[in-house]
């Protein structure tokens, strides 16, 4: 279906109202910049022409596009229809639909946006709008319809009058176009407004004078219509996308007992029967087998693997570490940089102390070994298989399989059983 469609990724804005040194559209959302949750659309919907417009500076942005994204520079930031322009130059010999989408616009489904498509081909229009109804519309493009209630136009929200401003139809931002219709209305985009901006939403009204088609599909899930403009959109965001993620979660078989202070990133994965605690952060990267438990409490960081029946427990915080099968760190931990066997016990109270000042260090924990309470593990170090170390140990060299050692430094209370 897709050959016919071309997206146009609208990225170049700057974080003015961010207040922020970092491009808007790099700003995380549960881990991941919020540019991602657009690319992931563009992928899901299989579209194989995609164009990003950046503004200059954002060499990281760029990066994180990857191959198979074409890439123009909008210098100046003279508006979304300026932006639009920048990009068709690369679309000379394209005919059909192109679907804008906003990349600071980062909640919509990819069903929502295939429908969109769908209605809009379907019914052969020269702009389809995604509109959504909500009760606080302030920011937002208002649709405007005529007495036979067609849409003649978008008034932008500091351009519109106290009635415009009443209307609670809204423009999300999305709308497709048919790629000759669209460059035929660009040429009659002025900057003829408050903000002095080419608005691509100005088309719409240049569509209806003209005597074009212009239709709009309605979102029923206004939390989808979310554009983040400032820190406080992107808290919302962030908690809708967290519900999101978590359903999917129990969804697929995972216990979270409090998803309102559960925290897991996307890209996390866990596998089924495995049960969240409360107050538990769980970064993208990380992998968790079936029936671990994790938390409450408890920190996993980014290169973090717990294997089956693992268990981090409360008060824990573990990164870049794999603990294996049946491993239980269950109280006050900081586990880092280290790789952990199967059915090793970690003590209350243990820490891998992986930072010499100027590089992180391994550990190597090996099967069975048992960690006493209170142990510090000075990287680099490898303690044996079935391995034991005292209560309050402090280990600098490595321990032997099976070797049990105690002490500040730690020394080998009985060796070799
Ligand atoms: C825009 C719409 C508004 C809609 C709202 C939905 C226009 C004129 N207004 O307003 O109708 O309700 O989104 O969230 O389009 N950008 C560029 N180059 C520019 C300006 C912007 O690439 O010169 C990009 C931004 O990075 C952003 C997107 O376009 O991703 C939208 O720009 P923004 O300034 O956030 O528009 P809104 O004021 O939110
Ligand atoms: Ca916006």
């Amino acid at each position: 279906m897709n050959k016919k469609i071309a997206v146009i990724i609208l990225a170049a804005g700057k974080s003015t109202r961010m207040k922020s040194d970092i491009p808007k559209v790099l700003h995380p959302i549960c881990g991941r910049p919020m540019l991602g949750y657009v690319l992931d659309l563009v992928k899901d919907l299989k579209i194989k022409k995609a164009i990003a417009v950046l503004g200059h500076q954002q060499e990281e942005a760029r990066k994180f596009l990857g191959p198979g994204i074409k890439v123009v520079i909008q210098k100046r930031l003279l508006g979304t229809a300026d932006a639009v322009k920048k990009a068709l130059p690369l679309l000379r010999n394209f005919k059909g639909t192109v679907l804008v989408l906003y990349a600071d616009n980062p909640l919509l489904k990819k069903e929502t946006i295939s429908k969109l498509l769908k209605y809009h081909t379907e019914n052969n229009l020269d702009a389809t709008l995604l509109v959504a109804k909500i009760d606080d519309p302030s920011g937002y493009g208002r649709v405007l319809r005529d007495k036979y209630s067609s849409i003649c136009g978008i008034a932008e929200e500091k351009d519109a009058d106290d009635f415009e401003k009443g209307i609670k139809e809204i423009n999300t931002g999305i709308i497709c176009f048919n790629k000759d219709s669209l460059a035929a209305a660009l040429k009659y985009v002025t900057p003829d407004n408050r903000k002095k901006e080419y608005y691509l939403t100005d088309i719409i009204g240049i569509l209806y004078k003209r005597g074009g088609l212009v239709d709009a599909l309605r979102i029923p899930d206004v939390n989808e219509a979310l554009g983040i403009n400032s820190r406080a959109d992107l808290a919302r965001a962030n908690a809708i996308m967290q519900q999101r993620i978590n359903e999917e979660f129990m969804r697929n078989g995972i216990t979270i007992v409090d998803p309102g202070s559960t925290f897991i990133g996307y890209g996390a994965r866990i596998g089924r029967d495995s049960t969240i605690y409360p107050f538990t952060v769980i970064e993208g990267g990380v992998r968790i087998g079936r029936r671990c438990r994790v938390g409450p409490f408890a920190h996993l960081r980014e290169g973090t693997e717990l294997k089956d029946d693992a268990l981090a427990g409360n008060f824990i915080e573990i990164a870049r570490s794999k603990l294996g099968v049946k491993t239980l760190v269950k109280h006050f931990c900081y586990l880092g940089d280290s790789r952990i066997g199967n059915l090793v016990n970690i003590g209350a109270g243990s820490v891998t102390a992986n930072f010499d000042g100027r590089k992180k260090n391994t550990t190597v924990i090996k099967d069975r070994a048992s960690i006493g309470s209170d142990t510090v593990l000075v990287a680099p170090v490898r303690i044996g298989k079935g391995a034991v170390t005292g209560a309050g140990s402090v280990v600098l060299k490595n321990v032997s399989d099976k070797a049990t050692v105690a002490g500040v430094p730690a020394r080998i209370l009985k060796p070799k059983r």
